[in-house]
């Protein structure tokens, strides 16, 4: 097992499509193990493979209290089955390190896949918690997709890039969503004190060391 190296925002590995597994070999469980260690070392939420410079549809996440045991869930090629839903969430990614910004999100997910031992499971995620943002966001990586691409606010997103020597957003990779616009702003409007709440976890995460 081994801690491997994490590819940054502004490597090409990170924009391509990721390929199917064709089989969970021992090889995979390999990569699969030190993805975890990877993951765990850097305090990560989740981590894909491409993000380790293997363009193979893997993630690995784990959501469980960094004070608590572990509980690591593993994901070989993935689909997600349904989404429903809008959230606006504030991400990072182990890739574009300390940089934080809003974006959108589906609230509620299914998801299938294989687990390390090439098992098909179904995991259900809702109501915006940890796992629905994290599976979407691990599942982006597979697609050459990042969590910037997702950004609410363009303007805000390159400032953080530009804070910490990121290059700035590919104005051509933003995805369109209004739909989840539309409603995140509806869910706002009827919940300001979530919004300040979050405004100000961004706050201490950006200065934090
Ligand atoms: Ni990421």
């Amino acid at each position: 097992m081994s801690i491997l190296k994490v590819i940054e925002y502004g490597n090409p590995i990170l924009r391509q499509k990721s390929k199917e597994v064709i089989k969970v070999s021992k090889k995979i469980k390999n990569l699969v193990m030190d993805m975890l260690d990877t993951m765990y070392h850097y305090n990560g939420v989740g981590l894909a493979a491409p993000q380790v410079g293997e363009n193979l549809r893997i993630f690995v996440i784990d959501v469980s209290d960094p004070s608590g045991p572990i509980n690591p869930l593993v994901f070989i090629n993935p689909k997600i089955i349904k989404k429903s839903g809008a959230i606006n969430s504030y991400e990072g990614c182990l890739s574009f390190p300390k940089a934080y910004t809003n974006v959108r999100r589906y609230k509620n997910v299914m998801i299938k896949a294989l687990d390390i031992n090439g098992r098909s499971f179904i995991k259900e995620a809702k109501d915006g918690e940890l796992l629905v943002r994290a599976i979407q966001h691990e599942f982006d990586h597979l697609e050459g997709k990042l969590f910037i691409d997702h950004c609410r606010n363009r303007f805000e997103a390159n400032q953080v890039l530009a804070k910490y020597n990121l290059p700035p957003i590919e104005e051509d990779e933003l995805v369109s969503e209004d739909f989840l616009e539309e409603e995140i702003i509806e869910y706002e409007k009827a919940h300001p004190e979530e919004v300040e709440k979050r405004n100000k976890e961004i706050e201490e995460l950006e200065t934090r060391d």
